[in-house]
């Protein structure tokens, strides 16, 4: 079937959630995939800041293959030896205690969500109240969707479940102000990857949590997107030495397999008891065999370490580009989540990328979003940095 036969059956079949751009991936390998012609591309997007080690990673495959031999799927009723053993790993290389598996980052997201509603229904009666940023990003499930503070997203799913108060990213007083006798939490994203790769202040983590102990508040960050590595260190918020109660990941856990995690300190994870809440596919044996092994690699195999050094080549390189081309307003990002914000809309630059054999992602209307895999190499920058100046040239 060529692209076109593939795209009429598409829209015949599949809802219309998404804008999809005329391609047809394939197949990929590595930061490469090719389309159903046969056209290789260079894809900074991977997946959307899910394909961490890249495309078919020889490790992420053979545990897939090694595990869907033995036992794909055997529910929560009984113990999951591989849902054990990415616990462990994940738990030994972060500051909290507990995990819950499930399937994505919406589902993380809604069982930190629950878990907050519980703890404070035991532990400070009265209060459910979370406080959720502007412009923030959660998920699409009806309370995530109430979490991500953007009304774009809400239009016509009211009425939307009550307890989520917003106020301005990077605003600490914003933030004491708007905590009232009703507030259980607050819940944050580290880097806001969704509405532009927005960085805070470096004292803005720290003043949440500050704000958090003074008020008897429980500290979410959402790390579906800047976890596993993507800023450099495996959680992004190990750089500003702020240890929150629950944190959230999801996207490359699994480097494409789904899975999501919310990790909590043991006296908060505590408030679930059996049936308090649940997956039945979550934290299944296969998902876990793939998110072992991505972790693994991760962790052992100096992945932070070139995500750090690339990053920061990829930054300066894209800092050159700025000093050419007026159309560039910013460039910022950490590690692998990288950000050029233009002035002025950029979707044809996406376009025009792609005719060039580049994948990038155009975020909130005129960021330029890059999240690579972090396998990335200088010379892949180069290249893709040859047909952003060509591109930039040309509009
Ligand atoms: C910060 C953040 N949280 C949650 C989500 C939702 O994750 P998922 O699409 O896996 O449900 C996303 C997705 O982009 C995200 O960036």
């Amino acid at each position: 079937m060529n692209t076109q036969e593939w795209i009429e059956l598409s829209d015949r079949y599949i809802m219309t959630t998404y804008k999809r751009y005329p391609l047809v991936v394939t197949r990929g390998l590595g930061v490469h995939v090719w389309d159903s012609e046969g056209r290789c591309y260079l894809d900074l997007v991977g997946g959307i800041a899910v394909c961490a080690l890249g495309h078919a990673h020889p490790k992420v495959v053979t545990a897939i293959k090694e595990q869907v031999e033995i036992l794909s799927h055997i529910s929560n009723l009984y113990h999951i030896a591989p849902q054990i053993l990415l616990a462990q790993l994940l738990v030994e290389n972060s500051p909290f205690d507990k995990a819950f598996f499930c399937n994505s980052g919406a589902e993380a997201n809604e069982a930190a969500i629950k878990l907050a509603r519980k703890y404070a229904s035991e532990q400070m009666v009265g209060r459910y109240e979370l406080i959720t940023m502007q412009d923030s990003f959660h998920g699409r499930t009806l309370a995530t969707v109430t979490a991500t503070a953007q009304a774009r997203f809400h239009v016509g799913f009211e009425p939307l479940p009550e307890g989520f108060r917003y106020v301005p990213y990077n605003d600490l007083a914003a933030l004491e102000g708007a905590v009232t006798e009703k507030t259980c939490g607050v819940m944050v994203e580290a880097i806001q990857g969704e509405s532009g790769v927005v960085i805070p202040d470096p004292g803005y983590l720290p003043g949440i949590r500050r704000i958090c102990d003074e008020k008897g508040l429980l500290m979410i960050v959402d790390e579906v997107q800047t976890g596993i590595g993507r800023t450099g260190t495996l959680f992004a918020c190990e750089q500003t030495d702020v240890l929150p109660d629950m944190v959230t990941l999801a996207k490359a856990l699994g480097n494409g397999f789904p899975i999501g995690v919310l990790l909590a300190k043991e006296k908060i994870a505590a408030a679930f008891v059996p049936g308090s809440h649940g997956s039945t596919v979550g934290g299944n044996p296969l998902a876990c065999a793939a998110a072992s092994a991505t972790l693994e690699t991760i962790l052992d195999e100096g992945i932070l370490d070139n995500c750090r050094k690339v990053g920061e080549y990829f930054l300066s390189r894209l800092a050159e580009l700025k000093e050419k081309h007026s159309r560039i307003r910013e460039v910022r990002g950490q590690g692998l989540i990288i950000a050029i914000e233009l002035t002025l809309p950029g979707a044809e630059f996406v376009d025009k990328c792609m005719e060039k054999g580049l994948l990038i992602n155009c975020t909130n209307g005129n960021v330029l979003r890059f999240v690579p895999p972090l396998i990335l190499t200088k010379q892949d920058v180069d290249k893709a940095v040859v047909i952003l100046d060509g591109v930039l040239e040309e509009k």
